[in-house]
């Protein structure tokens, strides 16, 4: 889903877009919610939701919904994502979402929030040693 503002987006509007988005979760299995909220270089917002299905591995997490919704629509130039969790410790990003965020954007920062808490890290730090294919080469 995309939000256009004219306004700047700070990050606590991000996080909320996050939280607010969190709710349609589909998460049957794990009972896990998780929202994210992609930022564009040009003041765009996508969410997304983590998406379960009974073939597990199927499943999506939120970060990748959201890029994917928008990438679909012609972003990919990103500088931030929220991603909002309802428990009280932190959870990282997973392991696939940060490649996949890491292709188009791996400078981008990654705002956590969890419980009342907030945590904010370069999506750098997350995967310092990313897999990228030289595309001039191929
Ligand atoms: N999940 C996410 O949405 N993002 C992550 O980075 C890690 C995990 C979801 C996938 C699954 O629906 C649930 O959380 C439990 O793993």
């Amino acid at each position: 889903m995309m939000k256009k503002e004219n306004n700047k987006i700070t990050d606590e509007k991000l996080i909320r877009l996050a939280r607010d988005v969190s709710v349609n979760s589909y998460s049957p299995h794990s009972r896990f919610r998780v929202g994210a909220a992609i930022l564009t270089e040009d003041n765009k917002v996508f969410t997304g939701t983590n998406v379960e299905f009974d073939s597990f591995s199927l499943t999506i997490c939120a970060e990748r919904a959201a890029l994917f919704s928008a990438v679909s629509s012609g972003y990919r130039k990103f500088s931030k994502i929220a991603i909002a969790v309802s428990t009280n410790e932190i959870k990282y990003p997973c392991g696939l979402c940060r490649q996949a965020l890491a292709e188009f954007s791996p400078d981008m920062t990654v705002i956590l929030s969890y419980g009342k808490k907030i945590c904010k890290i370069k999506l750098n730090k997350l995967i310092p040693l990313l897999f990228k294919l030289d595309r001039n080469k191929r």
